[in-house]
């Protein structure tokens, strides 16, 4: 029995299509996924580039597969050249939005407080967030892991409330992890899902600790998905590059097959 089935968080297969693929390119994956995925046991979600957002939506109306943003800002609107608002993902067709990514933590300046802006904006427009945590391997190796996590979980849910927090999603994302075809074992994945969940029970309860899922990411492929699966506090996948391909990604999807 995989281990997400034996509670009732349903698990949740997202494709996060980063600075991929052009609105065609998009279009055309998304057809094809469409087709390989039938089976609604597990929600499944892609998020590509806002480029490509509203054509997709067309493409996924109807279908197993849930639309998601990779960002957005916590403005509703006003004079913020180049960001996008909530409302404006929703309009798109969104349901979930990716928040707090590791690269955009690196690359973009992200911080636990603007996580934390983001996180309620989302919320506030019914966009379900999901919120990326992780370490990177030097805090790993000088055994600062859990403490990175208790900041990030700490500082990015700051002043939200149970109600707030019912649709929202956790990410564990290892820095190391990421396209780094460096896969946490399983073993480690569920160390850190499990240390994730007693966080959240500590500051929220053991409702909101059984019911919240909390996804892996990190070079996810379809020969290790079943594993990591299979550890009880895993509900699911955050996939970057084994996503860009529609039938890799129906491969992960379906790994209860
Ligand atoms: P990879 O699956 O390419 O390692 O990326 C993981 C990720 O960052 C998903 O958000």
């Amino acid at each position: 029995m995989l281990g997400a089935n034996m509670n009732s968080r349903k698990p949740l297969i997202a494709g996060n299509w980063k600075m991929f693929k052009t609105c065609e390119e998009a279009v055309e994956t998304a057809r094809q996924l469409v087709k390989l995925v039938a089976d609604d046991t597990v929600d499944v979600m892609i998020a590509p580039a806002f480029t490509s957002l509203m054509p997709v939506s067309d493409v996924v109306k109807g279908s197993c597969v849930a639309l998601g943003a990779q960002n957005l800002f916590w403005e509703p609107e006003g004079a913020y050249t180049g960001e996008i608002s909530s409302g404006m993902l929703v309009s798109a067709g969104c349901s979930y939005v990716i928040i707090g990514h590791s690269e955009r933590r690196q690359y973009f300046g992200e911080t636990d407080l603007t996580v934390n802006k983001k996180i309620k904006a989302a919320i506030k427009d019914n966009l379900m967030p999901v919120v990326c945590v992780g370490e990177s391997e030097k805090e790993r190796e000088s055994n600062h892991t859990f403490s990175v996590l208790d900041k990030q979980v700490e500082k990015g849910l700051e002043s939200l409330t149970l109600n707030d927090l019912e649709t929202l999603i956790i990410a564990y994302e290892p820095i190391w992890a990421i396209g780094t075809g460096k896969t946490a074992t399983s073993k480690q994945a569920q160390e850190v899902h499990k240390y994730l969940r007693l966080l959240i029970k500590k500051k929220f309860g053991n409702n909101l600790a059984d019911s919240i899922r909390i996804l892996y990411g990190g070079s996810v492929k379809p020969d290790n998905i079943k594993e990591l699966m299979l550890m009880p506090d895993v509900d699911g996948a955050l996939v970057g590059g084994a996503s860009l391909k529609a039938e890799t990604f129906s491969k992960i999807i379906n790994f209860q097959i």
